[in-house]
């Protein structure tokens, strides 16, 4: 199919260098990860930073992750630990952010970590985004592609979908894998999740064989992700629901439901990481379809179910 958006490039090595050069001279790009898409762009310049806070009209109080490429680098920014450096050697490059606490002489400028003291990491692993880092000697400050707020975006149309042209340039890495945004965790003296993904409390409990606290400081802006409405298609949303009703999209899981054109099954075989996987695409579907209202059947609050359901209260909200 011809691309009919001509702000998205596809990952060739021509457009790889395209959007190395955009970066090096202070554009914003928007660029694929296995969690879900983001918007780039230098961590080290306040413009630049600045410029993110504005396209994705983001509170300034809400921290972005900083994304790079090696442990060396990230070494001039943060102090590390040895549960951090545990994790790091088993869940990264990967779908797993960290809050550490921020280097007096950082580079990162302040307003990307919001004025705190601690910045939030990631390694990311999508090929094409790890490619580009490696042209690049500066992390990259990448918040979710999307208006705050809204949906995140799982593929290069989405980005097009939530900004048309004001992004002119989209990497087109293809569908995210994973689909929803990384886990975060606070690793100081205790660890504390404080927004779930793919890699769950228990498999971080399992690997570290002790136990981790889920954070409960909605209030405390700590983590923004946790602020009470997020990652919503702008549609009332009512959870836990049993049947289906005419005029109301219905969101479900397993092999129980029958088809019908209100019915959206998130995983027909019943896997929560497809669930994970088809969550926003769907939310985006049915806002395409105009319904005025959603409901939801009840997804298995275990595994990657748990962030599944986390991204459906907030959206409920
Ligand atoms: O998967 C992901 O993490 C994606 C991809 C693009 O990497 N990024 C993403 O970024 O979801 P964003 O900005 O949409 O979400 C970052 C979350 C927010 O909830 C923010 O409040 C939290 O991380 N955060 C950032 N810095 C923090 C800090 N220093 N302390 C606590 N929370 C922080
Ligand atoms: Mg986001």
């Amino acid at each position: 199919m011809k691309n009919i958006y001509s702000n998205i490039y596809k990952n060739s090595k021509k457009n790889l260098n395209k959007a190395k050069n955009l970066l090096m001279k202070n554009h914003i790009v928007a660029l694929p990860t296995e969690t879900v898409y983001g918007l780039a762009g230098n961590a080290y310049k306040k413009g630049v930073v600045k410029k993110i806070f504005n396209l994705k009209k983001r509170p300034k109080k809400n921290p972005l992750i900083i994304h790079y490429d090696s442990l060396n680098e990230l070494k001039e920014d943060a102090y590390i630990n040895s549960s951090f450096l545990k994790l790091y050697y088993k869940f990264s490059p990967g779908p797993l952010t960290y809050i550490l606490k921020k280097k007096k002489n950082s580079k990162i400028c302040t307003y990307a970590n919001a004025n705190l003291d601690t910045i939030a990491v990631r390694f990311p692993k999508h090929k094409d985004i790890k490619k580009l880092m490696k042209k690049i000697n500066f992390p990259l400050a990448i918040p979710s592609a999307n208006i705050s707020s809204k949906i995140s975006p799982v593929s290069a149309i989405d980005v097009v979908e939530e900004f048309g042209n004001k992004i002119k340039f989209v990497l087109d890495g293809g569908r995210s894998k994973i689909g929803l945004e990384s886990t975060v965790v606070k690793v100081s003296n205790e660890i504390k999740i404080i927004r779930p993904g793919l890699i769950s409390k228990k498999d971080i409990e399992r690997f570290l064989k002790k136990k981790v606290a889920f954070s409960k400081q909605i209030k405390k802006i700590i983590s923004p992700g946790l602020l009470k409405k997020h990652y919503s298609p702008g549609i009332p949303m009512k959870l836990n629901c049993k049947n289906r009703e005419d005029k109301a999209a219905f969101i479900v899981f397993g092999k129980k439901y029958n088809k019908n054109k209100n019915v959206f099954n998130l995983s027909k075989k019943g896997s929560l990481r497809e669930a994970g996987k088809n969550l926003y695409k769907t939310f985006r579907k049915i806002k395409r379809l105009k319904y005025k209202k959603i409901n939801v059947a009840r997804i298995p609050n275990k595994d990657f179910g748990i962030a599944i359901n986390d991204r459906l209260k907030k959206a409920s909200n």
